[in-house]
């Protein structure tokens, strides 16, 4: 999760997120250049005193500085869709998980488990334990296997939200009447934590997300154990 003093991205904790992270460092290290090759070019406008009676045109450079950008958009352009339609891809899941925003918590259904399902509520900040962490814990988390391809089908029942969890490079808006479906594979074993990121109401900020990602042997019996009860 983002702590104290972290202005970048969070660790990630997916292929697709690295990659997500890999493609915003190629972007920021392309406008960094321009900006400062802009920068220059106008502070250095104030101290010349060229000076040129006769200069009605100029072909060459003009043709230099049309073409120069559009070719460096093409190297931003061409990476962006290919993560893209990276991202778009649906890699035969293993799991399913449904989530359902409501005005203010999320629920869950495990469709592939005899439909498991359960709500999500933020832990109030007078309930919560002294290693809980403040907005963003749950009182039951998601949880799911590392390692796997997991699919995820976000929809609501009252008004949009979205399913964001920043390190695993997730971001689907939860609109009633539909279902959206986006897939993740998460690499390490952990708690990622996420947020609403669609302004839903009153109690918007307080619908956090918290994904308990374990090994596959102890998903499943996390997952009988619950299925049974
Ligand atoms: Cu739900 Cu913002």
């Amino acid at each position: 999760m983002s702590t104290w003093a972290n202005l970048g991205l969070q660790d990630s904790a997916s292929p697709l997120m690295e990659q997500l992270i890999f493609f915003h460092d190629h972007a920021l290290l392309i406008l960094v250049m321009i900006t400062f090759l802009v920068g220059y070019l106008m502070f250095m406008l104030f101290f010349n005193s060229y000076i040129n009676r006769f200069l009605l045109h100029g072909q060459l450079i003009e043709m230099i500085w049309t073409i120069l950008p559009a070719i460096i958009l093409l190297f931003i352009a061409l990476p962006s869709l290919r993560l893209l339609y990276l991202l778009d891809e649906i890699n035969e899941p293993s799991v399913t998980l449904k989530s359902i925003g409501h005005q203010w918590y999320w629920s869950y259904e495990y469709s592939d488990f005899n439909n498991i399902e359960f709500d999500s509520y933020m832990i109030p900040t007078n309930e919560l334990s002294n290693d809980g962490f403040r907005l963003l814990d749950v009182d039951n988390r998601v949880v799911l296997p590392m390692n796997s391809q997991i699919r995820i089908l976000v929809t609501a029942a009252d008004v949009i939200h979205s399913w964001t969890i920043p390190a695993l490079g997730v971001k689907v808006d939860g609109t009633p009447g539909r279902l959206n479906q986006t897939n993740f594979f998460i690499n390490r074993p952990g708690l990622f934590y996420g947020q609403c990121s669609e302004i839903c109401g009153a109690n918007h900020s307080f619908m956090p997300i918290v994904i308990e990602s374990v090994p596959v042997n102890y998903f499943i019996k996390w997952i009988t154990n619950n299925m049974n009860s």
